[in-house]
């Protein structure tokens, strides 16, 4: 059974890859995963200098999902260069960097650094943060921000590059396209989404930075959907996320378009996920006579649906 990916030169050996900020630096999960074994693991936004995050509380827990803001708390790229990534390149993991900025020469200088790491094998710009004041999802929800970030980061790096699109727009197909037409390799969606709870006997926000991103099982249809339009927009490979929890789950996004996966929040729930994932695709694949995984990317059957919408 074929279940590898190919994007941009880069291929995995399966479509499961570890969402940026929901699996550290990959390396403090070793000990429960053999991270050789998954599609990649996309480890959590880096900017050039160490970041402390928000003050807590930066987590609540919500129905079907979890809202947070923790205001890419991180080491830094030199830091993660020097200190994590032997670890990633000894443990034989495909690394994808998720980069941010707070500005497009962050961005830029961010890239070239990891240009010249041995061991990083594609970046993800993170132009889609929710929780962060400067850069981020400012860049993500304008075309000409997102076209900016895209193609300056293009001219610097010979690595795939991967922009991560925000759903907090109402066109998030024209984002994609924005992204294809500057050179991007990929994109991949959903970053979280601007949500916000409030503890109704105090009448604060339950976070500290009052609003924050929404994930988890809550958003995944919304994700699907975003997925979809975006596979009709464009060409390059799409990297889905959004509350992906079970095997199903991961072929309703390669379904609806996508040609890989990220799994987030339910690394909080079970790290043990992703024997279970890959089982169950197999399953899939053996019940129905699938030799390549990647033959089920974009196949949804939506003309029945099409119909039956006209005549209702
Ligand atoms: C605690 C937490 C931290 C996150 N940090 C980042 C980050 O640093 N960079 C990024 O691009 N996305 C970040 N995300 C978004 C996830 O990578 C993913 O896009 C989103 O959570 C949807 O997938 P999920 O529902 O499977 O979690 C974070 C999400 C969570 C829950």
């Amino acid at each position: 059974m074929d279940l590898s990916v190919s994007i941009a030169g880069l291929t995995l050996p399966n479509p499961l890859i570890a969402a940026s900020g929901c699996f550290g630096y990959g390396v403090e999960y070793a000990d429960v995963v053999d991270l050789s074994t998954l599609g990649g693991v996309a480890v959590k936004g880096l900017f050039l200098a160490e970041r402390e995050g928000h003050a807590p509380p930066r987590i609540v827990e919500t129905p079907s999902g979890m809202l947070n803001a923790i205001g890419l708390q991180g080491i830094g790229v030199r830091r993660f260069i020097d200190e994590r990534l032997p670890e990633l390149r000894r443990l034989r993991a495909i690394v994808i960097v998720n980069i941010c900025g707070t500005t497009l020469d962050e961005y830029v200088e961010v890239a070239r650094i990891l240009s010249d790491a041995e061991g990083v094998h594609a970046l993800e710009l993170n132009i889609s943060c929710p929780n962060i004041k400067e850069g981020g999802i400012t860049f993500g929800c304008s075309l000409p921000g997102t076209h900016a970030v895209v193609s300056a980061v293009r001219k610097v790096t010979s690595l795939p590059v991967i922009p991560k699109l925000t759903p907090n727009v109402t066109d998030v197909a024209s984002f994609a396209r924005a992204a294809e037409e500057s050179g991007a390799d990929a994109v991949s969606l959903v970053n979280t989404f601007l949500a916000m709870a409030i503890d109704v006997h105090t009448r604060r926000p339950r976070l500290s930075n009052i609003v924050g991103g929404l994930s988890g099982p809550a958003i995944r249809p919304i994700a699907v959907r975003m997925v979809y339009e975006c596979r009709r927009a464009v060409k390059i490979p799409i990297i889905g996320m959004g509350g992906i929890a079970t095997a199903e789950d991961v072929l309703e996004f390669m379904i609806a378009g996508a040609n890989a996966v990220q799994v987030g929040t339910m690394n909080f729930v079970d790290p043990f996920i992703w024997d279970k994932l890959l089982t169950g695709l197999r399953d899939y694949m053996a019940t129905h006579g699938l030799t390549r995984l990647q033959d089920v990317v974009g196949t949804v059957d939506a003309s029945a649906r099409e119909k039956a919408w006209v005549s209702s």
